[in-house]
């Protein structure tokens, strides 16, 4: 496609969204998901049904019945009440709580650390102005962070990194010991952090999920990126939060009030009836993902020409296809249009020679996920 010249060169320099273009494509794919999908239980549908009759624009930060909700999450996971009236803004989605995040953070060329592979990050940061530089983490230690690299990389221009735990899509889940070396790393650097824990409740083999912003270290310099999508499978409601020390906070409230002056009442009616309401719908979720997980990563170590590690956490199959003597945006072009697996490309993901595929499904979906992974392990002995 010609690009307008009407266009910026911040808007041209950027792609669509990479989930966004598989489904473009005219394929049925199989029914893999990176977020929980299940049926809302009655509080929620209940409070959806009252938030109907509505009739004022909500104030700007969010309703003040979610913000104490998630200050009374956030105390008993951090440590520390965050301010419901003043370090708690409500967001349309993780998504805009990361893009605000940045707008708040980056003057025009500022550099942002982003351990790789990772999330878009990239994407957003160069919209904010911003200059991304991924530094590759350790595969042989299950994608951690390596944080002497990150060191090494932080120049003058640095004014940022983002961690992302559990990660996407390496599924890395930040520890105690990580905590401390990003305190340390933002510290000599003077950075700012911020975290987006879009995952947090899904955690594998009795891990624990542990925020930064649990380090009191690293208090005044963190932003804490949210998001009700994953946590309490509410992707339709487009709900996410920030949370951070007070002056930042109210830089971050800035961009989010500019950017849409606030969040629909209907999603955040929703969001109050999840974070109070039974969480007894929601478990099931958990133990699902993590036999997936085992059953789709058990079968790839059978396949010739294709390996991944196993995930600590997250949604994610982080496939390696370097054996298939293809470009991995080929490959994943390969998977999505012959095999109808939504397969995003690692160039995506500042990582190229890999290829993400979600694995959340029944169990049936899975044991196809399988079986046409077993289809495309057989295009590395046939070169394409
Ligand atoms: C790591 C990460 N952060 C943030 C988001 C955005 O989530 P949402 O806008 O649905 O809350 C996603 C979505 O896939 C993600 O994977």
């Amino acid at each position: 496609v010609t690009e307008s010249r009407r266009l910026s060169a911040r808007i041209r320099a950027v792609s669509q969204v990479p989930s966004r273009s598989v489904a473009e494509l005219p394929v049925e794919f199989l029914g893999l998901h990176g977020a929980p999908i299940v049926p809302p239980p009655p509080h929620i549908v209940e409070a959806a049904e009252r938030a109907v009759h509505e009739a004022v624009y909500p104030p700007a930060r969010g309703l003040p019945e979610l913000r104490e909700a998630i200050a009374d999450a956030a105390a008993a996971e951090l440590g520390w009440r965050p301010q419901p009236d003043a370090e708690v803004i409500v967001t349309n989605g993780g998504m805009q709580a990361i893009n605000a995040a940045f707008v708040a953070l980056l003057d025009p060329g500022d550099e942002v650390l982003l351990p790789a592979p990772c999330f878009f990050y990239h994407q957003a940061i160069a919209l904010a102005g911003g200059v991304p530089i991924h530094v590759p983490s350790d595969p042989a230690r299950s994608y951690r962070p390596d944080w002497e690299a990150l060191a090494a990389a932080a120049g003058p221009r640095t004014k940022l990194i983002v961690v992302t735990t559990p990660a996407n899509p390496t599924g890395y889940v930040l520890t105690d010991e990580d905590v401390r070396e990003l305190s340390e790393l933002a510290e000599e650097n003077d950075l700012a952090v911020v975290c987006d824990e879009a995952y947090d409740l899904l955690v594998y083999d009795g891990r624990r999920h542990l925020s930064p912003l649990r380090e009191e270290a690293l208090r005044e310099r963190t932003v804490l990126a949210r998001s009700f999508t994953k946590s309490y499978a509410l992707a339709p409601w487009r709900l996410g939060y920030l949370v951070a020390a007070g002056p930042l906070a109210e830089g971050l409230a800035r961009a989010v009030a500019w950017a849409t002056l606030s969040v629909a009442y209907a999603s955040q009616a929703v969001g109050v009836a999840a974070l109070r309401g039974p969480r007894d719908w929601l478990p099931g979720v958990l133990s699902s993902y993590q036999t997936n997980r085992d059953r789709v990563c058990a079968a790839v170590a059978r396949m010739e020409g294709l390996s991944c590690h196993v995930p600590q956490g997250a949604a994610f199959v982080w496939l390696d296809v370097r054996g298939v003597g293809a470009p991995s945006v080929v490959v994943a072009d390969r998977l999505a249009r012959e095999l109808g697996l939504p397969a995003t490309a690692g160039e995506h993901f500042g990582r190229p020679g890999f290829v993400r595929i979600p694995f959340g499904g029944d169990p049936k979906t899975i044991d196809e996920l399988a079986r046409r992974l077993t289809l495309a392990s057989a295009w590395s002995l046939v070169p394409a």
